[in-house]
């Protein structure tokens, strides 16, 4: 199957454990088809870049990416120094991939439509990247439970695919975590997240607040 079909598939998943067997059967060839060889798939590599800018001691810092599919954004953050990488992800065969990588220090499989089981207040960043994307995640719990497992005054970085930033509750579920004042909102811009394909995303970083309360 192409990109266009996988992607289009794994969109139209009306269940986890559908869109789970659709990235099951992806993982082999994923890289290949989005990967740097296609040199079209740019939010993994964005969103590193603003993991590292966003961090005095990068090298130091303790990184959760959730979602990790076959370890892009791993592999982008550990090419500039970053060691201590845990990734959470549905698929077996996608987290295969990714140890082979060896950017990450522990991966284990994870449904981040549920609680995610960690510690609250364990990471300086956690990323997500393509996988808040219609027929995988959706805003509730998963925000707030990404923000829940970051450090306070720490930083959660995430793209969203653009068609379902309003439509699929993730503008009003961030607006909601500030309301609260679990987070405060420090940039939403939309980038190019596909660049050949023409898909947009909204990358969005919060800042998990000083006393914020979470369980
Ligand atoms: C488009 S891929 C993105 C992977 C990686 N972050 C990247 O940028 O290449 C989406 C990922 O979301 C994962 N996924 C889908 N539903 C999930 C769920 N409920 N919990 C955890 N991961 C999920 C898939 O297995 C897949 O690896």
């Amino acid at each position: 199957m192409s990109t266009q079909v996988y992607l289009a598939q794994a969109r139209a998943s009306l269940n986890s454990q559908d869109c789970m067997a659709l990235y099951d059967k992806w993982a082999a060839t994923y890289n290949d088809e989005v990967g740097d060889d296609a040199q079209d798939y740019v939010a993994p590599v964005l969103v590193a870049q603003v993991a590292l800018k966003s961090s005095n001691n990068p090298a130091r810092s303790v990184i959760l990416d959730a979602g990790c599919g076959t370890g892009l954004v791993g592999q982008a953050l550990a090419t500039s120094g970053v060691k201590a990488i845990d990734g959470l992800d549905l698929s077996n065969p996608m987290l295969t991939v990714a140890r082979k990588t060896g950017a990450y220090r522990n991966l284990a499989q994870a449904d981040l439509t549920r609680r995610i089981e960690k510690a609250d207040n364990t990471y300086d960043i956690v990323t997500c990247v393509g996988t808040f994307t219609a027929g995988h995640v959706g805003p509730d719990p998963a925000l707030r439970e990404l923000v829940r497992v970051t450090k306070r005054n720490g930083i959660v970085i995430a793209t969203i695919l653009e068609e379902i930033w309003v439509s699929g509750g993730f503008k009003s579920e961030v607006e909601k975590l500030k309301r609260e004042n679990l987070v405060t909102v420090v940039s939403d811009e939309l980038i190019d997240y596909v660049k050949g394909h023409g898909d947009k995303a909204v990358l969005v970083v919060l800042e998990k607040v000083d006393r914020a309360w979470t369980t």
